[in-house]
Parts: C-alpha cells; structure tokens; sequence
C-alpha cells in the first residue's frame, strides 16, 4: 500500500541509468521500407520532450489525451509521455472512422489529441488528420491537436488548435523531471465491445498493470533484454499492442521490431524478411494472420533464414490446431515452443498460457493458468466442472492488471463482469477442460464477436446499420469463417417507405449499407454479408434470436423454432436464403 511509481521511468530512464542507453529500443520498418534505429537514450530525450510539449498545452495529471496513430515510433512516445505525467492516454485505432474517434474522445473527455497527417497502408498513404478535424467538429473538449509528420501529405491545420509534433517538441527542453504516482493512478483507458452498442472505456491504473506485464513478458514471452530481438505484430490500438510494445516488453529494457504496414505489402514474405534482416527471435502475433500465410503456401517462409525464432506467441482467437502445428513447423521448425495466450483488454495481461521451455504442448489449447492467476471452468450455478467437461471461463482470484472499472459507468461495470457469478469475475468465453485439467478456450458466449482477432459488438453494427436511412431493423451475428475466425453477418428489413421510393436495392444497396457501416464503425466492421428480408425471427417478448440467424448464416439446419413468435418467420427467410 501506498507506493508510488512512473511507468514512463520504468519503461525508459531506468534502462539508462542502469548504463543500457545505447540499446536498441526500437527497430521501425515503415512499410514503404524505410528504416530508423531508436536507442533508449534517444527514447529518453523523446518522452521528455513529449512530455513537455503537453504540458505546454496545459496539459496537469489526470487529465486525458486521445491517441490516433499509424503504427509508428511516435505511437509508444505518446503513450509514454503521457504516462510521464500521470495523464491517462486513450488510443483510438487507426482504423476506426471519423464517427468512432468522436464518440471515444467525447466519452473520455479528452483535453489534446496525438495523430499524423497519415500512414501508410498497402503502399499507400492513407490520412489520419482529417477524421481527427471532423471528430472534433462543433462541441468539444478538446483543446489542442499535435500532428505528427510521416506520410508529408497535405494537412489543414487549425491556427491557434493544431501543431506539429516536431515542432512542439523542439520548442521545448529536452529534460523533464517525472514526479511519481500512486500505484493506482489511472494509465490508460481503452475502448472496446461490449454487448450494447456503446463502446467501454476499460480503465487501468499504474501499479499491478506495470507488474503483471512485465511479468509475462519476462516469463511467458522469455524475453531477454540483453539478447533478444522481440517482435509483437500488434498494434497499439488494441490492448496487444499496450501490453505488449508499450509496456511489458519497455518494462523489460527490450529491444523490439515496430513494424507499421500488413503482412502482404509489397509481398507476401514481408514479415519473413524482417524476421531474417533483424534476426527476429521472440514473435508474437494472432491466428488469424497465420491462417493467412499457410494459405498463400510454405514456400514462402522457406524462401527466408527463420532460424532465429526460439519463441512463438499466438493471441487474439482461439488458434485451431491445424493453424498451430503449421505455426510450429513451418515458422519454428519444430524448435520454437509456441505460447497460446488467453487473455482480454480487461485482464490488462496474459492470464492462460503454457510456459514455453516448462509446459508441454497441445495443439489448441492455452493450457493452465500462468503461476498467480486462479481460472475456472463452472457451470451455470458458478460450480467447477470436471475434467473432460464444458462451461463458462471464470476467475476466481483479483489478478494485479485487471481493470479496475469502465470509465464513468460504474453500474455496468458491476453488471458485465460481476454479476452473472456472485464471486468471479466473467470473462465471457466459453470453455472446455480436457481429461488432464488443460483449458480450450471456445470463444464468445454473448454478443461480441471475435473477427480477425478483432472485437466487434453485434449491437453496434447493428445501430450503425439502422441510422441508415433505408433500414428499418438489422440483427448481426458472427458466423464462423475459415480464415477470420468469425465473420460479420448481417440480416436487415428495408422501411417500407425505401422500398417504395424505388432507393437504392440489390447489390447496390448493399454496398452502400457495407460503407455505412464502415464510416460508422471502421471497415474491421463491415459485413461480409448483407441479407434483406421481410422479418426477423423473435421471441414472444420481441427479443431478436440470433442463435437461428447464426443457423442460416452458417448454412445449417435452423435449430429449434418452438419459442417464436412466429414459427414461419424462419421458414421465410431459409426460403430467401435458397433463391439467393
Ligand atoms: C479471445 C485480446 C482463445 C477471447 C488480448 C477473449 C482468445 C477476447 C485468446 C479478448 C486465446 C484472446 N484463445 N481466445 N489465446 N486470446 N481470445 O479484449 O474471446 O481484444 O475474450 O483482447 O479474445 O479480446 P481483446
């Protein structure tokens, strides 16, 4: 009890001091191939400048800055200069649309947001700023915007509101002095799905965060500063990227490949060369990426010198076993154990996962709870289920990363995680035990869907939907799909006024509804799949059944329709489904 830390000291002076400040923090590979080699020392003029170009902008303790990055260096500058100063950061995505940035900063409050003129994706810039400008349009908290320079691409900028990143940070000291924190002052805030349609804004403070990401970092990842080259593919718009590039691995004094384009651009080796060029040898990245690469063939990562991976890491998704044996071999040449990592942007860090050198393997399976954590797999009455038996993944013990709250809703917080078992938290998977005690984790059991490692709500797609004008109602649900894990499937009813105005129809409309989403949303959204129909199915009490649409969309048989309103509704739309 009461102790007090800096994360930004922990992560950066502390390697310094301890005379490690020629060490490579970071190796960026930008995607159009450039290159910039950071040492700590060169990070630690860095955050000190950051830090004091906000508070130029008045920026005290406590308050929040927003973050809307391309995956570059600068990404984890900001974020550590805010830490610095006890101001919880809250990365937006870089994907997500102009409409999902308003809603995050005006929920957070935001006093400054961090962004770029762009990035680059695919082999071109794509802009960032222009989001930021029409997010922070009309009502504001926002005060200020520090834009950082990376794709040289045309910017408005807002006199007296917006300035460059580097030339604020030049106008400023290069030292800055951190004050220290009590180990519960909030670090960040992160949204995420939930099963209503507003996103959550986790919050995690500074202390039992700091440790428990360290921790993995050391012991599930093995990472070891003074020899290893790290590469985690996430970015830090999701938790991933926080734990996993921002914190854990800086915590450490690592050195760490920041890599800021796809797998596939220019080429479909490209994350292979960077494994070769930088001698890669601890890699961590989703399942859905590795499904990805086996389907455009092993000749590929043949094609490079992978021998210096000695640990692999999988997160995001449950990691099929035909995934994880392709992974093994292909990537690790069967020497490299892999550490399938169960864990959420509300346990702050990894909580199931094998210890890689320790556990022994099974394709599939995160295995057992890392050394600390107590998990569970109970059944509807919150009672342990045996081995060989299924239920609901829960935690029994308070962990030292878990959140600790959603960000001005204290009642949901209580309401999503502590109120289905009296006593554990719930996580909201599913799970299974096999006959030694290991844990398969299954995937969602509410309405979030996991697409691409992604979390998406299926209300959310579905409000953004109906704000259409031609929509009437919508039910989304995710289908399995073999390369993303799960799929957007969406069912609408068209207004009867759109249909008779003659507006758009067919694929057109379609499309139209697809960009909707996405300009709401982010395109991560976007259906795969719009169906139009006349009704949805629904319960006596008017509740949508998604378990007989997610029947359709998987092209099953529908399951039992004894509890509809109407029993020909699914009939109907299996019938729509047939002609189409
Ligand atoms: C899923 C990502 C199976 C799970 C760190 C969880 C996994 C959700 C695994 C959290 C895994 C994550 N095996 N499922 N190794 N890792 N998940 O908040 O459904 O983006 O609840 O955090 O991803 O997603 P989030």
């Amino acid at each position: 009890m009461g102790g007090k830390l800096n994360a930004c000291v922990n992560a950066v002076d502390r390697h310094v001091e301890a005379g490690n400040g020629d060490r490579v923090a970071f190796h960026f590979v930008g995607e159009p191939g450039d290159r910039q080699d950071t040492t700590y020392a060169e990070l630690h003029e860095k955050v000190q400048r950051a830090a004091n170009a906000l508070i130029a902008l008045g920026v005290e303790t406590g308050d929040r800055v927003a973050i809307y990055l391309p995956m570059i260096p600068e990404s984890v500058v900001a974020m550590l200069a805010c830490a610095r100063l006890g101001a919880p950061h809250s990365v937006v995505f870089g994907g997500f649309s102009a409409d999902a940035l308003r809603t995050r900063i005006a929920d957070g409050e935001a006093k400054v947001v961090i962004t770029a003129d762009g990035g680059f994706r695919k082999g071109k810039a794509a802009t960032l700023k222009p989001a930021v400008d029409k997010a922070i349009s009309g009502d504001t908290t926002v005060t200020n915007v520090l834009v950082v320079r990376r794709t040289e691409s045309d910017v408005d900028m807002v006199e007296g509101r917006d300035l460059w990143w580097h030339e604020a940070l030049e106008a400023v000291e290069p030292t800055h002095t951190p004050e220290y924190f009590d180990s519960e002052h909030p670090l960040f805030i992160l949204y995420t799905s939930g099963t209503t349609g507003k996103p959550k804004g986790i919050l995690h403070t500074t202390g039992g965060y700091l440790t428990q990401t360290a921790f993995t970092s050391k012991y599930v990842h093995d990472i070891h500063p003074e020899k290893d080259v790290y590469w985690c593919t996430a970015d830090v718009g999701w938790v991933t990227g926080h734990s996993y590039v921002s914190y854990g691995p800086m915590a450490l004094g690592a050195t760490q490949v920041i890599y800021e384009g796809t797998p596939d651009s220019p080429h479909k080796g490209r994350w292979w060369e960077i494994v070769q060029d930088l001698g890669v040898t601890i890699f961590y990245t989703a399942p859905t990426a590795i499904r990805a690469c086996m389907k455009w063939g092993r000749d590929i990562p043949d094609g490079y010198d992978l021998s210096s991976l000695r640990v692999l890491g999988s997160v995001g998704e449950p990691i099929n076993p035909e995934a994880w044996v392709w992974y093994s071999e292909v990537v690790g040449h069967g020497k490299a154990p892999i550490v399938d990592t169960w864990w959420q942007t509300e346990t702050g860090a990894v909580m199931i996962s094998p210890m890689p050198g320790v556990t022994s393997t099974r394709p599939g399976s995160a295995q057992l709870a890392i050394p600390g954590i107590e998990v569970d797999v109970v059944d509807e009455s919150g009672a342990s289920v045996p081995d060989g038996s299924g239920g609901y993944l829960v935690v029994k013990e308070p962990w030292p990363a878990m959140l600790r709250g959603i960000w001005g809703d204290p009642e949901r917080y209580v309401d999503t995680y502590w109120s289905r078992f009296e006593e554990f938290y719930f996580a909201g998977d599913g799970a299974k035990k096999d006959s030694d005690g290991n844990i398969w984790v299954l995937g969602r059991v509410d309405d979030v869907m996991n697409v691409s490692g992604h979390r998406l709500s299926t209300s959310e797609i579905e409000s953004a939907l109906v704000s259409h004008s031609s929509v009437a109602e919508a039910a989304v649900v995710g289908a399995n799909d073999p390369m993303t894990g799960q799929a957007v499937c969406a069912f609408v009813i068209l207004r009867g006024e759109a249909v008779a105005a003659g507006d758009q129809q067919g694929e057109e409309l379609v499309t139209a509804l697809r960009n909707h989403v996405a300009d709401r949303i982010g395109p991560i959204a976007k259906p795969r799949q719009i169906m139009v129909v006349a009704e949805l199915p629904k319960t006596r009490s008017g509740k949508i059944m998604r378990r007989l649409l997610r029947d359709v969309a998987e092209k099953r048989d529908v399951g039992d329709v004894t509890t509809l309103a109407d029993s020909t509704v699914m009939d109907a739309i299996s019938a729509e489904m047939k002609e189409n």
